[in-house]
C-alpha cells in the first residue's frame, strides 16, 4: 500500500517537524519528538471497507448512536435528542472478571490488560474461550506461534468452536481480519508487537503503540466487538509504555501478583463502565487460572496465631471488602542505615507511620531494620490500613502478639490520630463473616452505627489508645 504520511510531533508542545530531530525547534525540549500519522491518514482505510454498521442483530444495537456521535453526525445535537439505547454487556462467562468489568464485557469497549510479562496475560485470555457459549472469539497473537497458544489451551482443556487464532502483526491484516469474522470478542497479544506498517518506527515505540491502538479502536466500535490489548509493563516503562494508551481506552485492568505466589489479582484501575478499583482474584494452576470467590477467607488461611507483628485489616478495594494480614517484622539493625522495606504497601507510607510511632508515641526504630508484607501478594492503597500497620509493626518492636479475633481499620493521621474510614458497615459485616469476635473501628465511625450481632467494637481516637488496648 501507498505510505501514508508521518510526521514528527513534540509531546511538550505539540510542534511538528516533518524530519525527526533530538531537540524540538518549537520549545526547544530534548528527546520530545514522536513519530505520528498525518491527522487525515489516522481512520484506517479499511474502515472505508467494511460492511455497513451495526448490521448484526443484536450484539450491533448498543453501539449505534455512539458510532453516529464519534464519526457520523456532523451538526452539535440538543442532550434531549440524543437518543440513549441499552448499550449491552456480553457475559464473558468467568465470573470475578465479569465483576471487574462491571458485570460484563460492554460491546463496542476497548479494554487494555497490563501487567508483568510471565504474570499470566495470555493465560487470562485464554480463559475466555471457556465461556464462549456460542459467541466467536478472534485471538491475534504476536508473540506467540499460533501452535504455541494451542498447547495452552489444549493444556487448560479449551476447544470450544468459536475460538480462532490469527498469528498476525500488521495492524491493517488484523484489521481485515477482524471486518471479515466479525468476532464477538477479539484479543490482541499483545500491543507492544502489532505495527502500521506505514510508520517508520519500530514495533512498541510510542507512535507504533498509539497509532496501532487508534486503528483498533476505530475498528472495535465499527463492528461492534469487545476488544481486549495486552500490554507488558516494563520497570522502565516508557518505551513498551502502555502508559501511553491508557487515556484511549475505556478500561484499564491490571494483573498483578507474585510470580512465586499462586495468586493473581485482577484490577479495574480505570473503567468507563463500573467501579475503579474493582478486585478480582484467581489462582494460578496447571490447568489454568481458578476464580476465588471467597479472597478473604483464603488469605487468612494461612495465618499464624499467636505470633507477635500481626495484624488483620478489613480493606475496601472497589466494592469488595477483603481482609488481609499484615506482617511486620522489626529487628536489630547489623549495620549501617536501617532498612525500611515494604511488600504490599507503600514504602513512604511507612516511613510515615513509623515517624508518628517515634514522634507521638515515643517508640524508638532509629536502631531497627522494619519489614513489612501484606500476605497473599495483594497491594493496598487505602489508608484504611494504616492503623494495621501501625499496630503489626508496635507489636513486633514490643514482641507482644495483638488479640487474634480482632480486626482492625482506621486511617493514622500526623497528629496520631486515627481517621474514619469510607463504608464502615461493609467492613465491618466482612469482618463477622470471616469469624471474628472484635472490629476496633475510628471512633468518628461509631456514631449511629449499625454493627452486626455478636461483634464487638473498639473506638479509638488516638494512635496511643489504639496501643494500649492491644499491646
Ligand atoms: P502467560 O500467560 O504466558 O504470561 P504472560 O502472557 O503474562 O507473559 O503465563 C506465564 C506463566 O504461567 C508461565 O510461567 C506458566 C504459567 N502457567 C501455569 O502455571 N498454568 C497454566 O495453566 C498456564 C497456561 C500457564
Ligand atoms: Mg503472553
Amino acid at each position: 500500500m501507498a505510505k501514508a504520511k508521518t510526521q514528527y510531533v513534540c509531546q511538550d508542545c505539540g510542534h511538528s517537524s516533518i524530519r525527526w530531530a533530538g531537540q524540538c525547534g518549537g520549545c526547544q525540549a530534548w528527546n520530545t519528538l514522536v513519530e505520528e500519522a498525518v491527522p487525515t491518514a489516522v481512520k484506517a482505510p479499511v474502515m472505508r471497507s467494511g460492511r455497513s454498521v451495526g448490521g448484526d442483530g443484536g450484539s450491533a444495537g448498543g453501539s449505534a448512536p455512539r458510532m453516529a456521535g464519534a464519526y457520523g453526525s456532523t451538526r452539535p445535537q440538543r442532550l434531549r435528542d440524543v437518543t440513549v439505547s441499552e448499550r449491552h454487556r456480553l457475559p464473558t462467562g468467568l465470573k470475578e472478571f465479569d465483576r471487574v468489568l462491571g458485570g460484563g464485557a460492554m460491546v463496542g469497549s476497548l479494554t487494555l490488560v497490563a501487567g508483568d510479562p510471565g504474570i499470566g496475560k495470555s493465560t487470562l485470555m485464554t480463559e475466555l474461550g471457556r465461556g464462549l457459549d456460542g459467541h466467536t472469539l478472534l485471538y491475534v497473537t504476536g508473540e506467540e506461534s499460533a501452535q504455541q497458544v494451542k498447547l495452552r489451551a489444549q493444556r487448560m482443556g479449551i476447544d470450544p468452536d468459536g475460538l480462532f487464532l490469527f498469528p498476525e502483526t500488521n495492524v491493517e491484516a488484523i484489521l481485515a481480519a477482524a471486518m471479515d469474522l466479525q468476532p464477538d470478542l477479539m484479543v490482541v497479544d499483545s500491543i507492544q508487537t502489532v505495527y502500521r506498517p506505514d510508520l517508520t518506527s519500530a514495533p512498541g515505540s510510542v507512535a507504533q503503540v498509539r497509532e496501532s491502538t487508534a486503528a483498533l479502536l476505530d475498528v472495535t466500535k465499527t463492528l461492534p466487538t469487545t476488544t481486549f490489548l495486552i500490554g507488558h509493563v516494563t520497570k522502565q516503562g516508557s518505551i513498551a509504555g502502555p502508559r501511553v494508551l491508557e487515556h484511549m481506552v475505556d478500561t484499564v485492568l491490571h494483573f498483578e501478583g507474585d510470580r512465586h505466589h499462586a495468586y493473581r489479582i485482577l484490577r479495574a484501575v480505570k473503567n468507563r463502565f463500573g467501579a475503579a478499583n474493582e478486585l478480582g482474584v484467581f489462582e494460578m494452576r496447571e490447568h489454568g487460572l481458578k476464580e476465588i470467590g471467597n479472597p478473604s477467607a483464603l488469605f487468612l488461611s494461612e495465618r499464624q496465631f499467636g505470633a507477635s507483628g500481626s495484624a488483620v485489616v478489613c480493606a475496601l478495594e472497589g466494592t469488595r471488602p477483603l481482609m488481609v494480614e499484615v506482617q511486620a517484622l522489626v529487628a536489630n539493625a547489623s549495620y549501617g542505615t536501617p532498612q525500611r522495606t515494604s511488600t504490599g504497601f507503600d514504602t513512604k507510607r511507612l516511613q510515615l507511620l513509623l515517624a508518628v510511632l517515634e514522634k507521638r508515641e515515643g517508640l524508638r526504630f532509629s536502631q531497627n531494620d522494619v519489614f513489612l508484607n501484606v500476605a497473599g501478594g495483594v497491594r493496598l492503597d487505602e489508608p484504611a490500613v494504616d492503623l494495621a500497620v501501625a499496630l503489626a509493626v508496635a507489636s513486633s518492636l514490643k514482641d507482644v502478639p495483638l488479640d487474634s479475633g480482632t480486626a482492625v481499620v482506621g486511617e493514622v493521621g500526623l497528629g496520631g490520630e486515627i481517621r474514619a474510614v469510607s463504608r464502615i458497615e461493609t467492613r465491618l459485616t466482612e469482618i463477622k463473616q470471616l469469624g471474628f469476635e472484635r472490629a476496633m473501628i475510628p471512633k468518628a465511625n461509631a456514631k449511629g452505627l449499625k454493627v452486626p450481632a455478636g461483634l464487638e467494637i473498639l473506638p479509638v481516637r488516638r494512635l496511643s489508645e489504639a496501643l494500649d488496648l492491644v499491646c
